[in-house]
Parts: C-alpha cells; structure tokens; sequence
C-alpha cells in the first residue's frame, strides 16, 4: 500500500508529476510525457491555468463547439458549447435551425433574486429573538456597508433579510435567511462576504443585548453561506407554433408528432427514472454553455435539479401542451450566472465565447442558457418519439468508435462513406473496420 504523501503541495509541479507517476503510474516515463504534451506552449497561458486550482500537472481539454442560429426574442446567435459528448452539439444545431423558420425562441426573466443564508443555534424564547432582531436589522446592514457599497453603485446589493424559525425541524435552529441583487456578477464572493459579516455583527450584538440572559447571549454561529437553490432567480423560454407547422422526416404526422411529444413530457413528469433521463439532456445543453461562459457547471446543477424536485417528486423541466391548434413547449428553470468577474476575466476562451454571445448581460446569459437546454430537450425527444435516439447519435458517434480503433484517414473516410446508407451499431463498425484491414 501507498504511503500517505506529505508536503505534496509544497513540491514543484514537475516535482508533483514525477511522484504521482513514479507510484501510481505502470509506465511513469510515458505519463510524464503525456501530462507534459498537454501543456501550453505559451508560459504565460499555462501558468495562468496552473494558478487556477491548486496542484495542478497539466491541462484537462474539452471540445469547444458551435451551435449557430439560434434566434432569441429576434436576436441572431452562435452559441458556444463546450463537451465531450458527441451529438449534442449537432443536435442543439438541429433544434435551433428548426425553430428559426417558426419564429425562434421567446424568453422572460422571472427574477434575478440570489439567496444566502447564516445558521445558527439560540436557546432563549422566540419572542425574544425576534424582538433582538428587529433592533439590530439596520446594524447588520450598517456594519456590512464596507462590502455592498460598490454592488450597490451597480444597482445590486442586499436586498433583505429575514429571521426564520427552523425548530420545528431542528431544536434550537434559526437562520438569517437573506436575498441579494448581484447583477452581472454570478455573486458568490459577495454573497459569502456579506454573509459572514452579518454572523459576525449578528454575535457581537447579541453579547451586548441587554434583553438576553446570559446562556441567550451564546447564540453558536453554526455557518454562513450562499444557496445554490436559488427557486426566484428564474428563466423562461418557450417555443410555439401552429401543429401543421411541425412537419419532420419520417412515417409521423404533425398531429401524432405534436401527441407524442406531450405525452412524453407528461410521462417525464410523473415518473421519475424518466424525468432524470430527459433532465440530463437538457443539462447536455445548459452545462455546455455554462462550461463554456465560464460558469460554475455544479452550482447550476445542484440548484436546477433541486428545483426539478420542488413539489415532492422529481419532475421534467420541460412542459408542453397543446391548446387550439398551436404546439407549446417551454422550461422554467433556476440560473444564477455571471458574465462579470471570476473566470469570465481569466480564461482567454471565456472571454472569447462571451464576445460570441455578444457580451450578455448576466440575464441575457440566463435567456441563451435556457434556449440551450430547452433546445437540446426538443431535440433529444423528438429523436426519441420517432426514429429512437441511437439512430442520430451512433451516426456522430462513428468517428470516436473509429478512433478507438485506430483507423486511418482513409479508413475513416470509406467507413463514414459505408453508414451514410447502413444503420451504425459498435459490431457493423468493427466488422467493416476489420474487413477493409483483411482486404
Ligand atoms: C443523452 O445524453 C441524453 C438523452 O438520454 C436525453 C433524453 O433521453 O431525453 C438522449
């Protein structure tokens, strides 16, 4: 068995690769090569990356890719998707060339609000807490001025802060629940700063009340920090047209198209081993560009999926209906996004695909986010409800089943040629691949 490393932080990074790749590794020369060809050239890029997260041996690269013409509230955009997954940028492409000829995608902000919470611990009567509360409200705010002052210059800040009862759940548990404004700040440092500010003014005032006993006086600060449920920083985008309108390839009409879409909705939305499926589709298109703009991918998830869950059973995000002949498909869906600060000023392919996007706003951003993920979703069930999804993805799949295999250029391209006509599975593949090798 290994033994535990010490100091391992403190070691150069070559350092670090040659000792991860002299015991963990079986051929630690080629891991040493490997990690080293993932470095950039550029010094200067490479250390930046280094200095993004803490030990760091080399670079992790994703595919960035594009999925043009989307139109948006009438806007026109490319948008930049970063994943590994074959087919979803395709697909995402598919969905947006679709809906650009039946007047695009429509979107609304139903609010920007983020949420951060201080937990603690009092055992005094309520009454009492409350009334401690009411007085000191305008010293937390006063005493965390020296943090808001500048979020407030850009229109943000905090916007309350309200004491909640938690004993029911939990004896002795109270929170200060708070709500922010971050405008184009995604907002989490503000948020955790402020918060902690406030537990801090919350303790101190409490220790000077004179309306508190001794043992009330020792309210236990248990932590402070933002949520990422964030059920009021919300985005709507939809799609709609007339059902003759949704004509596709293949044996379906547009009627039985537009049934079969909205009983697969309805089926994602009560049963829950569908709707985590059909959720990670749309998150194939909203983590894509959530990577991409530099956004933080887990703190979007986490609040999405908690929201998925929000009345007792996890349910699709997408809905779809059918009233009067015209075909509606919309999600509502929690984003709290940044477009200023964090990697968005670091990364130089963040800043790139944000000028793609035409510099958004944060709630731009939450609107392009959403038209993603609701685009991917269209796209994935419509697949599903009429050719089956392996048809589209085995076929973009083809070229990582070729690489697996170590197929030539040439090998690729007579291959690829073959499955135009014939249906990809893994087996066909190898068995033309190995004929072709045979011949
Ligand atoms: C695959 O990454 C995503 C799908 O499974 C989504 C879905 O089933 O709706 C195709």
């Amino acid at each position: 068995m290994m033994k535990p490393i010490e100091g391992f932080s403190k070691l150069t990074k070559i350092d670090k690769i040659k000792l991860i790749a002299n015991n963990y590794t079986a051929d630690p020369e080629a891991a040493i090569k490997l990690l080293e060809q993932y470095w950039h050239e550029d010094e200067k890029l490479q250390k930046l990356h280094d200095e993004f997260i803490e030990n760091t041996l080399s670079n992790f690269f994703l595919p960035l890719g594009i999925a043009p013409n989307f139109l948006i509230n009438d806007n026109l955009y490319a948008i930049p998707m970063a994943i590994e997954e074959s087919s979803v940028v395709a697909a995402a492409s598919k969905a947006a060339k679709f809906w650009l000829k039946r007047g695009g995608f429509k979107t609304t902000i139903l609010g920007t609000e983020k949420i951060g919470q201080v937990h603690f611990m009092y055992t005094g009567p309520v009454e009492k807490l409350n009334t401690f509360f009411e007085k000191i409200k305008p010293t937390l705010l006063e005493e965390a001025k020296h943090l808001t002052r500048n979020m407030e210059k850009r229109g943000g800040g905090v916007s309350n802060i309200e004491l909640r009862d938690k004993t029911q759940d939990l004896a002795n548990y109270y929170q200060l629940h708070c709500t922010f404004e971050t405008k184009d700040a995604m907002g989490a440092n503000f948020i955790n700063s402020c918060l902690e500010q406030f537990a801090t003014t919350f303790k101190e005032e409490a220790q000077n009340y004179d309306g508190f006993t001794h043992e009330e006086k020792e309210i236990e600060i248990v932590m402070s920090i933002l949520s990422n449920y964030v059920p009021n920083c919300l985005v709507r985008a939809e799609v709609s047209c007339p059902i003759e309108q949704l004509e596709i390839k293949g044996a379906i009409t547009a009627q039985q198209f537009a049934e079969k879409m909205v009983r697969a909705i309805t089926i994602a939305k009560i049963e829950p081993h569908r709707a985590v499926t059909h959720n990670k589709g749309i998150m194939n298109g909203i983590d894509a560009v959530v990577i991409a703009t530099g956004n933080d991918f887990r703190a979007i998830e986490a609040g999405v999926h908690a929201h998925a869950a929000k009345d007792g059973l996890y349910k699709s995000l997408t809905h779809a209906t059918i009233e009067n002949g015209i075909f509606k498909f919309w999600i509502e869906v929690p984003l709290a996004l940044g477009t200023v600060g964090g990697l968005t000023r670091l990364h130089p392919l963040v800043k790139l695909a944000l000028e793609i996007l035409q510099k958004p706003s944060a709630e731009e951003l939450m609107q392009i986010v959403a038209v993603a993920g609701l685009a991917q979703n269209f796209a994935a069930v419509s697949s599903l409800v009429t050719t089956g999804i392996q048809e589209g993805h085995m076929k973009m799949h083809l070229m990582n089943i070729l690489n697996q295999l170590g197929a030539n250029e040439n090998e690729k391209k007579i291959i690829v040629n073959h499955f135009k006509e014939n249906k990809v599975t893994h087996s066909d593949v190898v068995a033309q691949f190995e004929s072709l090798k045979n011949n």
